[in-house]
C-alpha cells in the first residue's frame, strides 16, 4: 500500500471545477451559508468557460416575440427527442432568471440601443414552435460572453466567502462502504502535497472530454476528469456516442469561430462559390442546428466541392458585413482568424471544418444535479452526496444534439439548480462524513502506480493513438465498420495503460505525471463513447449512422448506460423522461407539440 501524508479538509460542499456550472453551483451554495469550497486544476477564470464565444439562450423577447414554450421546443426538437423532457422544461423555463441574475451579478451584456441585454440569432432557435422565422434568443456580451460571465461568477463566489483551492488535481472520489460519496482526494501542483477535502456534498464540474479527439475546440485541461472519477467509483456515463462537431473550427488549428458569425449574417460557401446550405435546410439555412450543417459541410467536402488545394474545407464568409458590425459584435473571433488563419474578416473568408465542440453525454443526473445510479427496478436511483453540472453531467437536455448557446445557460441553470437543492438536502448542523481510509488509500494506490509507471509506451503516444482513433472512427458519419475496427482498437489502446512510462517521479509541478492521470480520465470517456455508438443501430442527432440512416423511436429512444470497468464497457439502457413537469393546465407546454416527429429546417 502507498502511503502518502495528507491534510483533511472538511465541507458542507466541495465543487470540483471553476468553470461556469462550478463557479455558479459555489456561488448558490455560498450564498446560503453552506461551507463551501472550490477545488480547481486551473485558475477559475482559465477554466474552458471563458472560451464560450455567442452567447446564452433564453427567451428575454428583447428584440422580438418570444416564448419559454418555443425554447422548450427547439431544445426538444434539436435534440432529436433523446433529452429529458422535464429537464428540458426546468432548462428553458428557469433561463430568463437565470440570466437576469446574471446581470444584477454584473455580467457586462452588450446592449441595445434601448439598453437591454443583446441578442442574436443561433442555430436551430426559432419562434412559434418551429413554424416562424428564427429568433434572436442568444443573450451575448460582444463574443466573448463567457469570458464575462466566468469573471463574474468568480467575483461573487469570493464575495460570498466560498473559498478556493487552485491549482489543486482531483484523483478520485471517497466513497463509503454503502455506495454514498463523502469527498474527494487531491494532489496539489504546486507544492507536490495531497490533500483529503470530506464533505456532506460533491458537486462534480469538471467540463467535457473533447481532447479525447485528435481535434477540437476544448481547451487541453478538458479531459472528462469527473467522468473518469465516476467511472472508477463503479457509477455509469451516459449517451457518450452523442459528440457534437461545431461546424467552424478554423481549418488546421480547430479554434472557434462561433456560430453568432452565422448569427450576425455570415454564411458558408464551396468551391463553387455556393451558397450550399440553402440545398440542405431550406428554411433556416445556415441557422440550422449544428448537427445539420457538420453534415452538410462534409458532404460537399465529400462530393470534392471543398475548398483549398486539398479541397478538404469550406469557407465563412464574414466580408459583405459591415465593418464596424464585426468590430463591435465579433471582434474575438476577427482576432482569431488574423492570428490562426492569417486571414483578414473585412476582406477574406475564413477556412473552415466541423471540429470536435462538445459532450452531450455525461454524468447521468436529474434537473436537480444529483447523480444517478440507474438499476433496472429503478433507472431514476439517487447517489448520495453526488452531484454534477455543466458538460460533466447529463440532466439530460442536449439529448443527441446541443443547439448552440445551450450550454451557457445550461451551466448557469443547473449550476444554479444544483445549489438550490443542496441548500434543501444538506443539513448544516450534522457532521461532516469522516475519512473512509480504505477508499483514500486506494486513491494513492492508483496514483502512486501511474507515477511509478515504468513500461514501454509514453503517456503522449498513447494518448495521439487514441486521438486519432477517436477523431476517425467516431466521426460525423459513422458505419458499422468504422465503429466496430474502433472499438476495437480503443479496447486494445485502453488495454496498454498497463504499460505506461512515466519518466518524472516527482511530485511539484509534474506535468508527465499530470497528463497520465488526465489520460486515465479520458480512456473510460472514449471507451463509452466508442461503445455506446457502435451498439446504437440508428441515426439520430449527431450520432449519423450511414448502415441505419433514420431514427428509430420505437427501439432507440432510450439513454446509453455506459459502465466501464478497465479496457471493458457494459452497456445497458434507460428510458427518456417523457413527461413535462407541468400539464397543459398548470400552463406548460401541449404534449402534441412535442410529439416526436420528422426532423426538417
Ligand atoms: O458558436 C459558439 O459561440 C458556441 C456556442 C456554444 O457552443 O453554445
Amino acid at each position: 500500500m502507498a502511503a502518502y501524508e495528507y491534510e483533511t479538509h472538511e465541507y458542507d460542499v466541495v465543487v470540483v471545477g471553476a468553470g461556469g456550472a462550478g463557479l455558479r453551483a459555489t456561488l448558490g451554495m455560498a450564498e446560503q451559508g453552506l461551507r463551501t469550497a472550490c477545488v480547481t486544476k486551473v485558475f477559475p477564470t482559465r477554466s474552458h468557460t471563458v472560451a464560450a464565444q455567442g452567447g446564452i439562450a433564453a427567451s428575454l423577447s428583447n428584440m422580438g416575440p418570444d416564448h419559454w414554450q418555443w425554447h422548450m421546443y427547439d431544445t426538444v426538437k434539436g435534440s432529436d427527442w433523446l433529452g429529458d423532457t422535464d429537464a428540458m422544461e426546468y432548462l428553458a423555463r428557469e433561463a430568463p432568471k437565470a440570466v437576469y441574475e446574471l446581470e444584477h451579478y454584473g455580467v457586462p451584456f452588450s446592449r441595445t440601443e434601448e439598453g437591454k441585454i443583446y441578442q442574436r440569432p443561433f442555430g436551430g432557435h426559432t419562434t412559434e414552435f418551429g413554424e416562424g422565422p428564427p429568433v434572436q434568443r442568444t443573450c451575448a456580451a460582444a463574443d466573448r460572453t463567457g469570458h464575462a460571465i466566468l469573471h463574474t461568477l468568480y467575483g461573487q463566489s469570493l464575495k460570498n466567502n466560498a473559498e478556493f483551492y487552485i491549482e489543486y488535481f482531483a484523483i478520485d472520489l471517497i466513497m463509503s462502504d454503502d455506495g454514498a460519496c463523502t469527498g474527494v482526494v487531491c494532489w496539489k501542483l504546486d507544492d507536490g502535497t495531497m490533500h483529503v477535502f470530506n464533505a456532506k456534498m460533491v458537486v462534480l464540474a469538471t467540463g467535457g472530454y473533447g481532447r479525447a479527439y485528435f481535434s477540437a475546440t476544448s481547451a487541453h485541461t478538458c479531459t472528462g476528469d469527473g467522468g473518469g472519477m465516476v467511472a472508477r467509483a463503479g457509477l455509469p456515463l451516459q449517451d457518450m456516442e452523442f459528440v457534437q462537431f461545431h461546424p467552424t473550427g478554423i481549418y488546421g488549428s480547430g479554434c472557434l469561430i462561433t456560430e453568432g458569425a452565422r448569427g450576425e449574417g455570415g454564411y458558408l460557401t464551396n468551391s463553387e462559390g455556393e451558397r450550399f446550405m440553402e440545398r440542405y435546410a431550406p428554411n433556416y439555412k445556415d441557422l440550422a442546428p449544428r448537427d445539420y450543417v457538420s453534415r452538410s459541410m462534409t458532404m460537399e467536402i465529400r462530393e470534392g466541392r471543398g475548398v483549398g488545394d486539398e479541397a478538404d474545407h469550406i469557407h465563412l464568409n464574414l466580408s459583405h458585413l459591415p465593418k464596424e458590425a464585426l468590430a463591435e459584435r465579433l471582434p474575438g473571433i476577427s482576432e482569431s482568424a488574423k492570428i490562426f488563419a492569417g486571414v483578414d474578416v473585412t476582406k477574406e473568408p475564413i477556412p473552415v471544418l466541423p471540429t470536435v465542440h462538445y459532450n452531450m453525454g455525461g454524468i447521468p443526473t436529474n434537473y436537480w444535479g444529483e447523480v444517478l445510479n440507474p438499476t433496472k427496478k429503478d433507472p431514476n436511483a439517487v447517489v448520495p452526496g453526488l452531484m454534477a453540472v455543466g458538460e460533466a453531467g447529463c440532466a439530460s437536455v442536449h439529448g443527441a444534439n446541443r443547439l448552440g448557446s445551450n450550454s451557457l445557460i445550461d451551466l448557469v441553470v443547473f449550476g444554479r439548480a444544483a445549489a438550490i437543492r443542496a441548500g434543501k438536502v444538506v443539513d448544516r448542523d450534522s457532521a461532516v462524513p469522516s475519512t473512509n481510509t480504505a477508499s483514500v488509500d486506494k486513491a494513492f494506490d492508483r496514483f502512486d502506480g501511474l507515477r511509478n509507471a515504468k513500461g514501454t509506451v509514453p503517456t503522449a503516444e498513447l494518448r495521439l493513438e487514441m486521438q486519432k482513433t477517436m477523431q476517425a472512427d467516431a466521426a460525423v458519419f459513422r458505419t458499422s465498420k468504422t465503429m466496430k475496427e474502433g472499438l476495437d482498437k480503443m479496447v486494445a489502446i485502453a488495454g496498454k495503460m498497463d504499460d505506461l512510462q512515466v519518466t518524472d517521479r516527482s511530485l511539484v509541478w509534474n506535468s508527465d505525471l499530470m497528463e497520465t492521470l488526465e489520460l486515465a480520465n479520458l480512456m473510460p470517456n472514449a471507451l463509452a463513447t466508442i461503445a455506446g455508438a457502435e451498439a446504437r443501430k440508428e441515426s439520430r442527432g449527431a450520432h449519423a449512422h450511414e448502415d441505419y440512416t433514420t431514427r428509430d423511436d420505437e427501439n432507440w429512444r432510450v439513454h446509453t448506460i455506459a459502465r466501464v470497468e478497465g479496457n471493458k464497457t457494459d452497456l445497458s439502457y434507460r428510458p427518456v423522461v417523457t413527461d413535462p413537469l407541468t400539464t397543459e393546465k398548470e400552463g406548460g407546454i401541449a404534449l402534441e407539440k412535442i410529439k416526436p416527429k420528422e426532423r426538417t429546417f
